[in-house]
Formats: structure tokens, sequence, C-alpha cells
């Protein structure tokens, strides 16, 4: 049956929910438990959010974050930062603080002009269209009249419309390019609408309009941010060393595009987190920023770095088309908390603290590349995540955190730290003590049944005795193990894991062997007597070693590892310990 749907924006959310869920999920019920347990409790704020968008059916978690400790042109700050990727924050945050005693980071606005343009199709002379624009230059000032007068008073406005000749490129293809101020708010609406009143008032039989639209590319909306001290102010093992890669990586993303892309997606980590948090576009920001990075026809890195007379500087450049007011900076009540935390900055203040912000980023990033490297830190933040997708609670979380503080985080170290915590403790069992192996063994009878494997009861204990008696030299079992392979598998009898229910070995037959004795008790007192055995043949030579089938070449003390193993693994097997 098709989904194809009409009229579902009309549906309540509720029937939204359940066309969806019906047409979309397995499980209806546990999808709609998810979705709403994202719903507000307070509907007056549930339905703010709701109506932000069309079709809304929840809200989308992501965290909300501060980085404390940044001065910027001597002003301290802690930075709002929404984002999802585990070591962002904290990058921020160390990097906010190692600057704050170095001189901070010093920003400038070096312009805050925007651009929108007019685009449309002229078939005629140049020289009369030329002629028709500059008639009606004042006209099309005038005609936004209505729209540009509260902006003028905060002294915005439209800076210059120009007649654009775009026929060398796409055949009667001219523009008319806009430029604005639109001083604290973003302006993508006023833009646009100043936009459309001067196309509707240009327009003619021989104009065709195609379109009007805002860009997003705003080279002369640009702010600068800069950190500098003296080399030997870095701190570190080696300044000197560590400013010259950090310079060399730098130059790399400046001729390479390839690293550029990565070098400059560190930078937006930064930018794009405070520019969410303070409920701006970020698309638009991020299509600004890209574009302006490759303004000389290749892609190149947006921030650079000097190394002269013993000083090192990093900086960037970056267009920021930003808003303070309006949109929703004004509606979104989290944004509107980041804007007063930032002290309720102009939008030129906020293109300073985010340009700021991003060149952090790029300064840690580059920083940690530059030594240890991305992993360490990244996986050290990730740790956190590992642990709450495995449900760790408080007292692992601290467990683990703790184990990881000086050892590389990695998902499967996280994982087996995590099992090897969950898992029962074990009751190992001393193989030597011969009043505790027959208070076990008395257990048995012959009606025992195993919890997995073919071998009953006393199978099994003759099977112990036998793998001792290998030990004792007593059964010479024909299998080669190589050095490599002995490397391989003896580091195992040093760790606490038990031998793994189901393995076995190459050596022993499919069937259980033929029983031996005639009762339980033989068996076990056969056991014992093997056992005896053991710890006299390697006493009687103290450098005696033995070729296990599968563990290789062990002497007295690998043995012994392996029996309290192996006799373990038995005596579950039977549910005595
Ligand atoms: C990861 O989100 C960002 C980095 O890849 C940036 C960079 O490589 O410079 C670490």
């Amino acid at each position: 049956m098709s989904k194809i749907i009409a009229g579902f924006s009309k549906f309540t959310k509720e029937e939204k929910i359940d066309w969806l869920t019906k047409n979309y999920f397995h499980n209806q019920t546990e999808t709609v438990n998810i979705i709403k347990q994202y719903w507000n409790i307070d509907t007056d704020l549930q339905g703010l959010h709701d109506d932000f968008i069309e079709n809304t059916i929840s809200n989308f978690y992501m965290p909300y974050g501060v980085a404390p400790n940044f001065m910027i042109n001597d002003r301290e700050y802690v930075i709002p930062m929404v984002v999802e990727e585990s070591s962002v924050v904290a990058a921020a945050s160390l990097v906010g603080k190692f600057w704050s005693t170095r001189g901070g980071f010093k920003t400038k606005v070096i312009g805050t002009t925007k651009i929108g343009q007019v685009h449309f199709m002229y078939a005629g002379d140049k020289q009369d269209l030329e002629s028709y624009f500059n008639q009606n230059k004042t006209e099309l000032f005038a005609a936004t009249a209505s729209i540009t007068k509260n902006m003028e008073k905060r002294g915005g406005g439209i800076l210059s419309i120009n007649l654009v000749d775009k026929t060398a490129k796409l055949a009667n293809y001219y523009q008319l390019h806009i430029t604005f101020e639109t001083k604290d708010s973003m302006g993508a609406n006023f833009i646009n609408s100043c936009l459309e009143a001067i196309a509707k008032k240009f327009e003619n039989d021989d104009i065709e309009i195609v379109m009007s639209i805002l860009s997003n590319y705003v080279p002369e909306c640009l702010v600068r941010a800069e950190v500098s001290c003296k080399i030997e102010e870095l701190g570190g093992e080696n300044s000197q060393k560590f400013a010259e890669k950090f310079y060399q990586a730098v130059k790399i993303a400046e001729i390479e595009p390839y690293r550029a892309v990565t070098h400059n997606k560190g930078i937006m980590n930064g930018i794009d987190a405070v520019v969410l948090a303070t409920g701006n576009d970020f698309r638009a920001i991020e299509a600004g920023a890209h574009a302006y990075a490759s303004r000389s026809g290749q892609y190149t890195s947006l921030s650079h770095c000097s190394i002269d007379d013993g000083i090192f500087k990093f900086w960037i450049e970056i267009p920021l088309a930003l808003g303070t007011v309006g949109g929703l900076t004004a509606l979104h009540p989290m944004a509107k908390l980041s804007l007063e935390m930032l002290q309720k900055p102009s939008a030129r203040t906020l293109m300073q603290i985010i340009a700021a912000a991003g060149l952090a980023q790029n300064f840690a990033a580059l920083r940690a590349l530059t030594t240890k490297g991305i992993q360490h830190g990244h996986m050290k933040m990730h740790l956190q995540n590992i642990l709450n997708q495995f449900e760790a609670n408080e007292e692992e979380k601290e467990i683990i955190t703790a184990y990881f503080e000086k050892r590389t985080v990695s998902h499967s170290a996280v994982v087996e730290k995590l099992n090897s915590l969950r898992k029962p403790i074990t009751n190992w069992i001393n193989f030597l003590d011969e009043n505790s192996v027959r208070t076990h063994l008395s257990k048995l009878n012959i009606n025992s049944k195993p919890n997995f494997g073919l071998m009953n009861a006393q199978q099994m204990i003759e099977h112990l005795s036998a793998v001792t008696q290998i030990a004792n030299g007593n059964w010479v079992v024909n299998t080669f193990v190589s050095d490599e392979k002995t490397a391989r598998r003896k580091p195992f009898l040093n760790t606490e894991n038990e031998l793994q229910t189901g393995f076995k070995a190459s050596f022993l037959a499919e069937e259980p062997n033929e029983l031996k004795f005639s009762s339980i008790a033989e068996a076990i007192d056969d056991l014992i007597k093997q056992v005896a055995i053991f710890v006299k043949v390697f006493s009687d030579d103290t450098n005696r070693t033995v070729v296990h089938p599968f563990f290789g070449e062990l002497d007295f003390e690998d043995w012994q590892k392996f029996q309290v193993k192996h006799f373990t693994h038995h005596f579950k097997q039977f549910g005595l310990v």
C-alpha cells in the first residue's frame, strides 16, 4: 500500500505520530514512548518549539556546554557551546585558559557589509539597461523606504545598488548587486524583503526577474581573531620545536586542500557550537566560511601562523554574518540565555567571540595533532560515551575513568575492562588442596549432569587426571605448538580469564574416552595421586618444562596456572563452583 499521504501537515501532533509509527516502525508503542519522552512537560514551552518548524513531533537534544576562561580583548567570557562531539568543549576550555595567561585573544571586526542580489535576464541593448538603471536608482532606494525605516534608525540600511553585467558567463544574465548594513540583526528577512521590493520596482517588459535573494557569501562581513606570545611562553618540553611543528601544520593546510578541509572543520567545531547556542544560522555560516576559504580559486586554510623574531602568532579571518536581535535569538529561551551569558553582545562583539572560539578550537586540534595525536584526548572524552552506551553505573564509571587515566582508550579496551568488572568473581579451584578437591568432587554421582559438553562426571575426573599426566610425563601427546603460537597463547595464563566454554583441544577425541576406573571414587583417588606426582616431578627437577598441547612449553609455574583454570572449568561444568 502506498505511503504517500495528503494533508499530513493538517493532522494534529498525535495523528502525525500515529500515522508515522504505524507506517514506518515495527514497535509502535515503544516508538511513541521515545518520541514523547522528549516532549517538554511545560506545554507552553513545547508549543513554542513546535511552532519553529512544520510537522514537529518531538525535540532532539544536543548537549549545551560552557567553556570558561576566555579572555577576549581583555574581557572575560564563558562561552556557551551546543555540540555533540565529545572533545570540543573540553578543548575550548583548555585553550581558553591557556591563552588567558598569555594575553588572551585579540580580535577586531574588519567589515560588516552583507550582500543580496536580484538576478535577472535582459536581452536588449546594454547601454539602454544602464541608462534605465541610473535613471531609476533613486527610485529603487525609495521602493524600500517602509522596510528600511527602522533599520536606518539603528544605523543600518542599504549601502549600495550596482548593476553587474554577467553576460560573459551566461547569455543575457545581469544582476543588481546590493550591499547592506544590518547592525545587530542577521538581516536575512530584511535583506530579502528589500530585494523583492527593488526587483518589483525594477522589472519591466524587457527585464525578467529570475530571483531575489541574499548571498551567504559575505567576504566583507569579516572578523579577525589572533593570539600571540613569545615562543618560550608556549611552554611544554620544547617550545621552539612545538612552534615550528605547529607552523608547519598550518602551512600544510594552506597549500593542501585535503588537509585544509579537515583543518577548517576543526575551526567550525568551535564556531558552529557557539552559532547554535546563540540561535544563529549555522548553515549560512558554514556555507560562507567555506566559500571564503576558496576565494583564491583553491580551497585553503582559514587560519594562519607566523614565527618572527621569536614571536609565535596564530590568527584567523572568517566571514560571520550573525545576529543578536530578532530571529531565533529572541525566541529560543536557551539562545537568549546564551546571549546573556555573553554579556548581551552586539553582533560585532559576537562575531569576535565566535572567531576566538574557532581559533581556540583550531589551536587545540593542531596542538594535539602535532604532539600526542588527536585520538588520545578524543578517546578520553569518548570514554564517557562508551560507558553510557553500555549503561555503566557511577561506580563502574569512576573505576574505569581512573583506570584509563594513564592508558590508551579504545572501544574494545573499555568494553573488556567493563566486562571484567561485571564478570561474576571466579572461585578458582586450588587443585593442590586435596581436601578442597575431594570436598567438591564428593558432590558428584553417576547421575550428575554436565552444564555443557558430552562427558559424564567420572569421564571428567579421568580427563583432569589424564591432562595432569601430560605434565607428569606419563602421557605423551604428539602435538607441535610453534613458538609463534606459544607466544600468542601463553599470556592468557596470566589473565583472570577463564577457559572458554566449548573450547576443545585438538588432541582430544571427539567422543569422551572409555572409563578407566570402575567408580567415581576410584577416579578421584587417581586424580589426587596424579596431582601428587605432578608436584613431585617438578620439585625433583626445578628446571623441568613440558610441552602443553595448546599453550606450548610450560614450566611448573605455568602448568599450575593452567591447572587452576582447567580444574575450575570442569568443576563449573558440573556446577561444583
Ligand atoms: C575533529 O572533529 C576535528 C579535527 O579533525 C580537526 C583537525 O584535524 O584539525 C581534529
